[in-house]
């Protein structure tokens, strides 16, 4: 059975809908205190837990969704992480600091037999996990979310880290060039993108990205884009975090369209990761 976390109710119907599956009866329930519960009576033998680790809260509660169905009595346990929360920090940037993913992946290798994950930041994560674990690639969905007649499109990247997003899009689209900017990060929220030397006037751009978070970057790259005189410009992003005023800065930078993925459920997931991760179900 499927077994969502409260963070991706949407995206688990999604697979039921693709795998015939059934869903399980889930509680959420939160203490005075914080602390949160999950009770699933009945995930059959076979549990596969759905849950994207957008928050601490949604790290703890897949954790209990892992020991609840265990304690249940499923005998084989899949974990299905859509967005694995804290991957970007895959390895010690200054001394004293940890490798947060590391440490996540050996946390939830303890409630499962296997895991699969969708676009990690870094595929290499998986090697942190206990368990064997596969990132899939969930970017070409995104192309279902542009329009068909896009003129002389060109798939951009944010950074050189980025092509591969913007490929898997341009491929699954089926027509178009792929390039990428230049970017230098200044701060957790702020970043310098030196545009590249694709000519953009006249043309429907598509920056695509793995994740958005604060919007820096994508709103750094729709300004320069705007000032190079695009037809259009659309965002397409596998993760849509949308941290703080993201949506804000990307609307005042003038993007025309945002399509993001179910990975992380919000407004603008208008494609669903559901059939890539069904195939490797
Ligand atoms: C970083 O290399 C990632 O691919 C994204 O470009 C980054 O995480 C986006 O973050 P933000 O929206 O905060 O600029």
């Amino acid at each position: 059975m499927l077994v969502p976390g409260s963070a991706s109710q949407g995206l688990a119907a999604a697979l039921a809908a693709e795998t015939g599956r059934e869903i399980a009866a889930v509680e959420y329930h939160r203490f005075p205190d914080g602390e949160t519960k999950v009770e699933v009576p009945d995930p059959g033998e076979s549990a596969v837990v759905v849950g994207s680790t957008v928050s601490d809260r949604a790290h703890v509660e897949l954790l209990q969704l892992q020991d609840a169905v265990r304690e249940a009595g499923a005998g084989d346990v899949t974990t299905v992480l859509p967005y694995m929360g804290y991957a970007r920090q895959d390895r010690a940037f200054e001394p004293g600091e940890p490798v947060s993913a590391r440490a996540v992946a050996r946390a939830i290798s303890t409630g499962t037999d296997r895991v699969l994950t969708v676009d990690p930041h870094e595929p290499a994560v998986c090697d942190y996990f206990d368990v064997p674990a596969s990132g899939l690639s969930g970017a070409g969905q995104l192309a279902d979310g542009l329009p068909p007649n896009l003129d002389e499109p060109l798939f951009l990247a944010p950074d050189e880290g980025g092509v591969a997003v913007a490929a898997a899009v341009r491929d699954a689209y089926g027509v178009g060039e792929v390039d990428y900017f230049e970017k230098t990060r200044l701060s957790g929220d702020a970043v310098d993108i030196e545009p590249s030397d694709a000519a953009v006037a006249g043309r429907d751009i598509v920056v695509a990205d793995d994740i958005v978070a604060t919007g820096s970057t994508m709103s750094e790259a729709i300004t320069v884009l705007s000032d190079r005189d695009a037809a259009g410009v659309s965002v397409v992003c596998v993760h849509g975090l949308f941290v703080g005023n993201a949506r804000t800065k990307l609307a005042r930078a003038g993007v025309d369209r945002i399509v993001a993925t179910d990975t992380i459920e919000g407004p603008a997931s208008e494609v669903s990761v559901a059939p890539v991760v069904a195939a490797a179900l």
